[in-house]
């Protein structure tokens, strides 16, 4: 008899396909898998060297669950040089992917019936860790019209008591908006205001094109009052997915408490 949070899931139907894919890819099928989003190059040469030369110098033991000091410490400059915005390395945490860090920081911070908006059309993925956390997802709906942008009367129509955070894909997977500068700030307006949590998912941010200004929403983490989290990795803008490596930047109390959660779960990363 399976839980009564499985009956609050679905499986990821984009995993699905996936799955399904590589199955007939076997049997000989020519076929091209859109599900996942899959840079179309390869990890970079620099990388794999590096790699094999973590396995050759025995860099095979457990590490801090958070990640080594030295990887956090470059990911907190590598932040400030591609997005303008501070973390310091005790202020962030090293998962297995973003989905790990997305996951993470939602079971430490969504209670049972806490309302988590999440523009739509989402990543599928939002939706069920919520769930699995025992939060309400609430869609804030958007259409080609708006080009796929909720607005800030949306936004504070749909705040309520009971809204815990908003999860926040920018650029968004699956419709390939970005948010100009004014747009971001018109948002943050209403949420400093609001006092509710962003998860803000960039994973994309470094995969814009057409010299679109992008802007992380991380610099405006004070404005937020430090209720801002980024979550960031290497799977896309380097063509790592198979490799999981990922992270999430945020307040320290909220970071700690995903190191506790991952502490008895994955642990660190794979160290090489
Ligand atoms: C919007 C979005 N966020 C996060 C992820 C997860 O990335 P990772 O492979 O680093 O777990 C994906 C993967 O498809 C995604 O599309």
């Amino acid at each position: 008899m399976l839980s009564d949070r499985m009956k609050r899931v679905t499986e990821s139907a984009t995993m699905k396909i996936a799955a399904e894919t590589i199955l007939l890819k076997r049997q000989g099928v020519d076929i091209i898998n859109l599900s996942v989003g899959e840079p179309d190059f390869n990890s970079p040469d620099f990388l794999k060297a590096a790699a094999k030369k973590a396995i050759d110098e025995n860099k095979t033991q457990y590490t801090l669950t958070r990640g080594i000091t030295e990887l956090r410490e470059a990911i907190s400059s590598r932040i400030k040089e591609d997005f303008n915005a501070h973390f310091s390395p005790d202020e962030i945490i090293v998962t297995n992917g973003a989905k790990q860090a997305i996951f993470n920081i939602i079971l430490a911070i969504i209670n049972h019936d806490d309302e988590v908006l999440v523009p739509t059309p989402c990543w599928p993925t939002y939706i069920e860790l919520i769930h699995i956390a025992g939060g309400v997802p609430v869609r804030l709906k958007t259409d080609v019209s708006n080009d796929f942008k909720i607005t800030p009367t949306q936004l504070k129509a749909a705040i309520t008591p009971k809204t815990k955070a908003i999860l926040f894909s920018n650029p968004s997977n699956p419709t390939g908006m970005v948010y100009s500068k004014d747009e971001l700030e018109a948002l943050t307006k209403i949420l400093k205001e609001s006092g509710i949590y962003i998860f803000s998912d960039e994973i994309y941010g470094k995969l814009v094109y057409d010299n679109f200004d992008y802007v992380s929403l991380a610099v405006y983490r004070e404005f937020l009052n430090n209720k801002l989290i980024l979550f960031q990795g290497a799977s896309k803008a380097y063509a790592m997915t198979g490799w999981r490596l990922g992270f999430a930047a945020g307040p320290k109390e909220v970071i700690n408490a995903c190191n506790t959660i991952q502490g008895h779960s994955t642990s660190n990363v794979s160290t090489i």
